[in-house]
């Protein structure tokens, strides 16, 4: 990949949110002679910004997310967060996949107080256990945070997953369909909660969803796949709702309407046609 990929465009800009994360010309091949999974994707992530990213199933989506983590490298391009190029995990990111992946053999309690840990290696043990316990709780596991893996439900599961991501307050938080396995009513309460602790907290946000309501309330900005094999970004489009949008009111604001189907023309039509004619 090139090296002077940040000397395209200046990542600090005076009358711009600072630019936390830069993905260039990025493409993805797990194997020689297989068709590309994605290619050409370039977008860039404000500080700040929550950004969701839309696509049909294989289109390439956890695998762009798992290079932003630095898990998977790219074929071509690459990503630049806070400056410096990403070739490895590093606990600037949160990573909330879409399989829980916890410790198996760890409490709820002690897998988030394990992240918590190696994010603050100095903190007391009383700090560290609070923190875990806050978060926790935040997701509605006041509870169960005793349990192990095994003993929890799928959403419980998920929820241990996204407490431990929030609960080291990384500058970029990576959530792949993270609210997925969680029942409507669970997963309204923790998509409110999460707008309200990014929109306080400024986090910087980029998660995956196939829910386009969930887009809608989340998002300041979706990015919409067309399907792969060699899938490309083919929109980047800015919310036009108020950010104190909630899920009850969000359909009485104006522009919400046109914004959702243009969304959802997006996944039924346009994104199959992109490949044939990238102005459709
Ligand atoms: N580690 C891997 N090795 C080989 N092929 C892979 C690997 N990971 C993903 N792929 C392939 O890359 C393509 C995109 O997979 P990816 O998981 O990124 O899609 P996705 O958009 O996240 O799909 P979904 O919405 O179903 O989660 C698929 O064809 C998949 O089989
Ligand atoms: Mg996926």
């Amino acid at each position: 990949m090139p090296n002077d990929l940040s000397a395209s465009a200046p990542l600090h800009r005076t009358t711009e949110p600072r630019v936390l994360v830069r993905v260039s010309d990025m493409g993805k091949q797990y194997r020689q002679n297989s068709p590309m999974v994605f290619e050409n994707v370039s977008f860039d992530i404000h500080q700040g910004d929550f950004v969701c990213l839309i696509g049909h199933s294989g289109c390439g989506k956890s695998s762009i997310l798992n290079i932003l983590a630095g898990l998977e490298q790219p074929t071509t391009g690459g990503v630049i967060i806070d400056g410096r190029e990403v070739t490895r995990p590093g606990l600037d990111r949160g990573v909330v996949f879409q399989g829980h992946a916890l410790l198996p053999w760890m409490t709820a309690l002690q897998n988030v107080a394990f992240a918590v840990r190696a994010r603050e290696p100095a903190a007391s043990r009383h700090a560290v256990r609070e923190k875990a316990e806050h978060y926790l709780a935040m997701v509605g596991l006041a509870k169960a945070m005793h349990k192990k893996p095994f003993e929890l439900s799928g959403g419980m599961r998920q929820r241990v997953g996204i407490a431990r991501a929030f609960s080291t307050q990384p500058r970029l938080l990576l959530m792949d369909e993270p609210f997925g396995a969680l029942d409507a009513l669970t997963r309204g309460l923790i998509q409110e909660e999460l707008l309200r602790i990014c929109t306080e907290t400024r986090q910087t946000v980029f998660m995956i969803t196939h829910d386009v309501d969930e887009a809608i309330l989340l998002a300041d900005r979706v990015l919409l796949m067309s399907n792969g094999p060699s899938a490309k970004l083919a929109e980047d489009v800015a919310n036009p709702l108020p950010r104190s949008r909630t899920r009850e009111r969000m359909h009485h604001e104006s522009g919400f309407y046109e914004f959702r189907n243009h969304l959802v023309d997006f996944l039924v039509r346009r994104s199959a046609l992109v490949q044939s004619d990238p102005n459709l």
